[in-house]
């Protein structure tokens, strides 16, 4: 009887120990973001759960939090500083208190068309600034597209001088700032999660997002116009904790590399089609005008614009500028 005691404990004890490491917990990855699902950044994020939890079972869980649901625009980069959440993919314009030469893609009319962005994103010189905030304990892991911004408010917008005395939201970016300035409008800066409100208030008039934000947040319901401009890029870097991810075990971190890799690639193939299915629902929608502009209107809005690049030069680096520009030439 004792005998067989030992032996059920024995046995018992190999379970516990089985079962302890089965139990052994996954490490969690919290991603948060400001967008909804439906979005190039949307979508990116419950791609990364899904191939990351296939591919390292029991190793890694991944909960998303979209719509600032567990932080908004103005904590986010803090909780990532302080392991409250792990991945996080800030809009470009949201970067200037970590590293000025970021700013460079807030320059109104700085690319041509979303190829161009794709080669100085590639570029050593896009590569380099995925690098340039790891004394601050953040690591650039890619960059994933949304897309080009478009102007919208409650009246058309065809020419510079339509858009003088109105408010519009903007990012928290002085660079967008002073491009509203440029034509004599008046910036706001406020958060991604108020913008609707702010817009269906009248605090601000009008405000500039790709399609795919401008539908999901239904800002085409308060808002008669949208004018196809162009004139500059909402993209997103997809940042981690730097101590973080250097801490995870090579196996795993090998892995997430990968899959960074690959969802990164489908973010920026799938972006495009979803911000021109997004147009195709705010035509369906029948709220809002969508205003084309003609080569010369379009041309005054650069001119107008274009001077905010000076303002910057000495912060971002003329250098820089110099090389985003030249991805324009194939
Ligand atoms: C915005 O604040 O307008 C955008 O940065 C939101 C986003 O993440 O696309």
């Amino acid at each position: 009887m004792f005998k067989m005691t030992l032996k059920a404990l024995a046995c018992a004890l190999a379970l516990g120990a089985a079962g302890l490491a089965n139990a052994a917990d996954p490490i969690v990855i919290k991603f948060s973001h400001v967008v909804a699902e439906h979005t190039p950044k949307g979508q990116g994020a419950i791609l990364f759960k899904k191939l990351a939890e296939e591919r390292l079972p029991g190793k890694v869980k991944v909960e998303v939090y979209p719509n600032s649901s567990l932080f908004g625009d103005g904590k986010e980069m803090e909780a990532l500083l302080l392991g409250d959440v792990q991945i996080i993919a800030p809009s470009l314009a949201k970067f200037e208190h970590y590293t000025k030469q970021i700013q460079v893609f807030d320059l109104p009319f700085l690319f041509n068309d979303m190829a161009a962005v794709d080669r100085f994103q590639q570029s050593p010189a896009g590569q380099n600034l995925l690098k340039s905030m790891e004394d601050k304990n953040i690591t650039g892991l890619g960059y994933w597209h949304n897309g080009l911004k478009q102007l919208s408010a409650n009246k058309p917008l065809r020419e510079p001088k339509d858009a003088r005395g109105l408010k519009f939201r903007v990012q928290a970016s002085a660079v967008l700032e002073e491009q509203f300035k440029a034509v004599r409008a008046n910036p706001r800066k406020m958060s991604f999660a108020e913008v609707y409100q702010g817009l269906q208030t009248g605090v601000v008039n009008g405000a500039e997002n790709p399609y795919s934000n401008i539908y999901s947040q239904k800002m085409y319901e308060v808002q008669k116009y949208i004018t196809e401009s162009n004139h500059g890029l909402l993209d997103y870097m997809l940042i981690t904790n730097t101590k973080f991810w250097n801490g995870l075990p090579a196996d795993v971190r090998s892995e997430l590399d990968k899959i960074v890799v690959e969802v990164t690639a489908e973010v920026n193939k799938q972006a495009d089609a979803l911000n021109q299915g997004d147009k195709q629902r705010i035509l369906d929608a029948k709220t809002t005008e969508i205003i084309t502009l003609t080569p010369e209107e379009r041309a005054k809005w650069r001119d107008a614009m274009k001077p905010v690049w000076q303002k910057f030069e000495g912060e971002i680096g003329a250098d820089l500028i110099k090389a985003a520009d030249a991805s324009n030439q194939i």
